[in-house]
C-alpha cells in the first residue's frame, strides 16, 4: 500500500510523477503529493508566486500535496501563478497514499520534510519504532509538522546529512551526502519501508532504500526512474532492477549505482519486464474491472501453457520441490488474504478430494498467531496476487522456521513471495489494476488446480489419462467463460437492477458453491458498498433465513452438482419467505426458472471446475450493481490492492 515514485533526468518532471502515480493508486488513493527540486536559480530571481526568492542560487524544494486523489495535484499544478518554477524541474519524487499514521488530510500526505525544508522522503511501508524516534528527535529539537510515522525519516537523514555522530556513535561519514544519510538513517528505523529521499544542497539525486516494501529502479533514454511497482517504468524501460531488502540505490541523470548496507557497490540482478503497455490503460473498457473480467479466457489459456508434457505428466517447472518430498506431503494448509483466501477455498475441494490429502485453508493474519501443527512433511501453499502482502509474507516466513515447505502462487515475478518460498507458480494474469480482484483469481483457481492435480499425480491417485482429461476440461474452461460475457451480459444487468435498492443480500452454495459464493459476497461488498453475507445454504434456516423479507436479494449458485437439489430446497425456504432469488445455474436448466426471479446461465462444466466459470457471473453482478449505484468501480473507498500492512 502506497506508491512512490521518482525521476530525475531531462524532462519536466512534475508530469511525469503524476502519470506514475495514476498508474499506482491502485496502491492507495487517500492523499497524494510531489517534492520537486528546482534548478539553482539566481539570487533574487523568483517564481510568479515569489517562492524562489529566498533561494540565494541554491536550489529550492517545492512541496505540492493534496487529501484525497492523485488528480487533485494536477489542480495544484495547473493553478495560475502557483509551481511556475517547479513544473520546470526536471528530478522529484512522488506519493500515494494509503493512510496507516494519522488521517488522510494534506498535513499528512507525503512527501515529509526535514526541518530546514531541504530534504524531503517518500515512504511505503510501517515504522514499527516511529514513537520512539519521534520522543528522541523530539528531546533533539526537531519539530514534527504530521501524525505519520514517515516523517521521523526526513528527520533521520537531515541529522546525518548534517553531520550528527553515526548509529554506533562514532564520526559521521555522511555529512553532505544524501545517499550515505539515508543509509545511517534506515539504521535507527525498525520496520518495513520503500523510501526515495531527494535534497535541495543535492539537486538532481534521488537516494533510494528497501527494506520489506517494493522498489523497482530502472534506466531509461531520458533519465533514472523509481518506483514502488514497474508498471510505472514501462513506458521508459524494460530492463529494471528490483532492489533486494538492504539494498540501496542513487539515481542521478548520468545513472543508478547500487550499494549495499555498508555502502559497498553492488551489481543487482537486471530483470526484462514484457508486459505489454495497454496493460496500464483501459483499452476502451468503462473500467479496469471490466477490462479484467474480459481478460479472464486468455488467463486461463496463458496459465495454462506448458503445463502438461507430452508424456501425460504436469510441468510445473519452478516447482521447487522434488518429487520424493511431494509424494512425502501429508497435510496441506493454504494460506492467504481476501480474495486469495476464496482462491484457497476452492483448492481445499480439490485437494482433499483428488490427491486425498487433508487440506485447512486459513486467514494469513490468524495463521501466524496460531500455533498450527507443522511437520517436514507439510505444505504450505502461500496465495498472494501481489506477492507483497504483510500477513501472507509473515506467514510463510513462520512456516518456514517451523519446517514447512513453502509454495507460492502469485501474479508477480520476483515479489517478495515467490523469492521466499520453495517453488512457486505464476498465475500469468498481467498486472490487474482494479482493486477488486478477478482475473487473478481466476489465475489462482486454475494454478490452484494444476497443484491439486499434481499433488494427486504424486500420490498415484489419478490415472494419466483422467490428468489429461482434467486438464483439457480445464483449459475449455477459457472459451465458457468468454460464452457468458458474450451472452449474460443483459441477464446480469435485470438482476443488478433488483439489488441496486437494496440494503443487504446472501449468497448461498453447496460444496464449491459456498466457495464462490464467498467471493461473490466479498467482490459485491468491494465494490457496491452493500452489506453482503455468504453462507453455505444448508445453514440458512439455523439464522440467517431471518433476515428475508420481501425483495430481500438471495444469490445463489445452483449450478448442476451432487447437492444441486438440495440447493433448490433450501432457495425454495428462501422463495417463500419473499426473497428475490438470483440464480447462477447451468445451462438448459429450466426447473431453476420455477424458483429464482433471475437467472443467469453458464455452460456445463464439472462440479470441481465450476469455481472457474460461476463466479464470472458474480464478479459481472458487482461491478454492474456497483456501476448502478455510482461507485467507483476500480478505487472502492478505504481499500487498496496491496495491503501491506498487518
Ligand atoms: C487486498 C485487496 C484484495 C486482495 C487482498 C489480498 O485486500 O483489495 O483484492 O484479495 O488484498 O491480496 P494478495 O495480493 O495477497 O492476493
Amino acid at each position: 500500500m502506497c506508491g512512490i515514485v521518482g525521476y530525475t533526468g531531462v524532462d519536466a518532471a512534475a508530469e511525469l510523477l503524476v502519470a506514475g502515480l495514476k498508474r499506482l493508486e491502485y496502491r492507495g488513493y487517500d492523499s497524494a503529493g510531489l517534492a520537486l527540486v528546482e534548478a539553482p536559480c539566481a539570487a533574487g530571481a523568483a517564481d510568479a508566486a515569489g517562492a524562489a526568492d529566498a533561494r540565494d542560487g541554491r536550489a529550492a524544494l517545492d512541496i505540492i500535496r493534496c487529501a484525497g486523489k492523485v488528480a487533485g495535484l494536477e489542480d495544484e499544478l495547473a493553478t495560475p501563478g502557483r509551481c511556475t518554477v517547479a513544473r520546470l524541474a526536471t528530478c522529484g519524487i512522488g506519493h500515494t497514499r494509503w493512510a496507516t499514521h494519522g488521517r488522510p488530510t494534506v498535513e499528512n500526505a507525503h512527501p515529509h520534510v526535514s526541518c530546514d525544508g531541504r530534504i524531503a522522503v517518500v515512504h511505503n511501508g510501517i515504522i514499527e519504532n516511529f514513537a520512539e524516534l519521534r520522543a528522541s528527535l523530539e528531546e533533539r529539537g526537531h519539530v514534527f509538522k504530521s501524525e505519520t510515522d514517515t516523517e521521523v525519516f526526513a528527520h533521520l537523514i537531515e541529522e546525518a546529512y548534517q553531520g550528527a555522530p553515526n548509529s554506533a556513535g562514532g564520526p559521521a561519514k555522511t555529512a553532505g551526502d544524501l545517499m550515505a544519510a539515508v543509509r545511517e538513517a534506515c539504521t535507527h528505523v525498525v520496520g518495513a519501508y520503500g523510501l526515495a529521499a531527494v535534497c535541495a544542497d543535492e539537486p538532481g539525486v534521488i537516494a533510494v532504500a528497501r527494506k520489506d516494501s517494493p522498489i523497482v529502479v530502472g534506466r531509461g533514454e531520458r533519465g533514472s526512474y523509481v518506483a514502488s511497482d514497474v508498471i510505472t517504468l514501462i513506458d521508459a524501460t524494460r530492463d529494471v532492477v528490483v532492489l533486494e531488502d538492504g539494498q540501496f540505490a542513487r539515481l542521478s541523470p548520468e545513472g543508478i549505482t547500487y550499494t549495499d548496507a555498508q555502502g559497498r557497490a553492488i551489481e543487482p540482478a537486471v530483470t526484462h519486464v514484457d508486459w505489454d503497455v495497454d496493460t496500464a490503460e483501459k483499452g476502451g473498457y468503462p473500467d479496469f474491472m471490466m477490462k479484467e473480467i474480459c481478460e479472464q479466457p486468455r488467463v486461463v489459456r496463458d496459465t495454462l501453457v506448458g503445463r502438461l508434457a507430452s508424456s501425460g505428466e504436469l510441468d510445473i517447472d519452478e516447482l521447487g520441490l522434488t518429487p520424493e518430498e511431494l509424494s512425502l506431503v501429508d497435510r496441506v494448509y493454504v494460506i492467504a488474504c481476501g480474495t486469495s483466501y476464496h482462491a484457497g477455498l476452492i483448492a481445499k475441494n480439490l485437494i482433499e478430494g483428488w490427491a486425498r490429502i487433508p487440506c485447512a485453508v486459513e486467514a494469513a493474519s490468524e495463521f501466524r498467531y496460531r500455533n498450527p501443527i507443522i511437520t517436514p512433511s507439510t505444505l504450505v501453499v502461500a496465495v498472494s496476487q501481489s506477492g507483497e502482502t504483510a500477513d501472507t509474507l509473515a506467514a510463510i516466513r513462520d512456516a518456514r522456521i517451523k519446517g514447512a515447505k513453502v509454495f507460492g502462487i502469485t501474479n508477480v515475478v520476483g515479489s517478495p513471495v515467490a523469492r521466499e518460498s520453495d517453488g512457486v507458480i505464476y498465475t500469468k494474469a498481467n498486472k490487474e489494476i482494479a482493486v477488486a480482484s478477478t482475473k487473478s483469481f481466476t489465475g489462482q483457481v486454475v494454478s490452484l488446480t494444476l497443484l491439486a492435480l499434481l499433488l494427486a499425480q504424486t500420490k498415484g491417485k489419478l490415472t494419466t489419462g483422467q490428468i489429461r482429461m482434467l486438464f483439457r476440461e480445464l483449459g475449455d474452461t477459457a472459451e465458457q467463460i468468454q460464452h457468458i460475457l458474450d451472452t449474460q451480459r443483459a441477464a446480469v444487468h435485470e438482476a443488478a437492477l433488483a439489488c441496486r435498492e437494496a440494503r443487504s443480500a446472501l449468497f448461498v452454495g453447496r460444496g464449491m458453491g459456498s466457495a464462490i459464493s464467498c467471493e461473490g459476497a466479498l467482490k459485491l461488498k468491494e465494490v457496491s458498498y452493500l452489506h453482503a453475507e455468504a453462507y453455505a445454504a444448508g445453514e440458512m434456516k439455523h439464522g440467517p433465513i431471518a433476515l428475508i423479507e420481501r425483495g430481500f436479494p438471495v444469490i445463489a449458485v445452483a449450478t448442476k452438482s451432487p447437492t444441486y437439489d438440495k440447493t433448490v430446497s433450501n432457495l425454495k425456504e428462501c422463495e417463500a419467505r419473499g426473497a428475490c432469488i438470483i440464480a447462477v445455474a447451468t445451462e438448459g436448466d429450466e426447473e431453476i426458472t420455477r424458483v429464482a426471479d433471475h437467472v443467469i446461465y453458464v455452460p456445463p462444466v464439472r462440479d470441481a471446475l465450476s469455481p472457474i466459470t460461476a463466479t464470472v457471473p458474480l464478479q459481472l453482478l458487482a461491478r454492474e450493481v456497483a456501476v448502478l449505484r455510482g461507485c467507483d468501480v476500480d478505487q472502492p473507498r478505504n481499500l487498496a490492492k496491496s495491503v501491506t500492512v498487518e
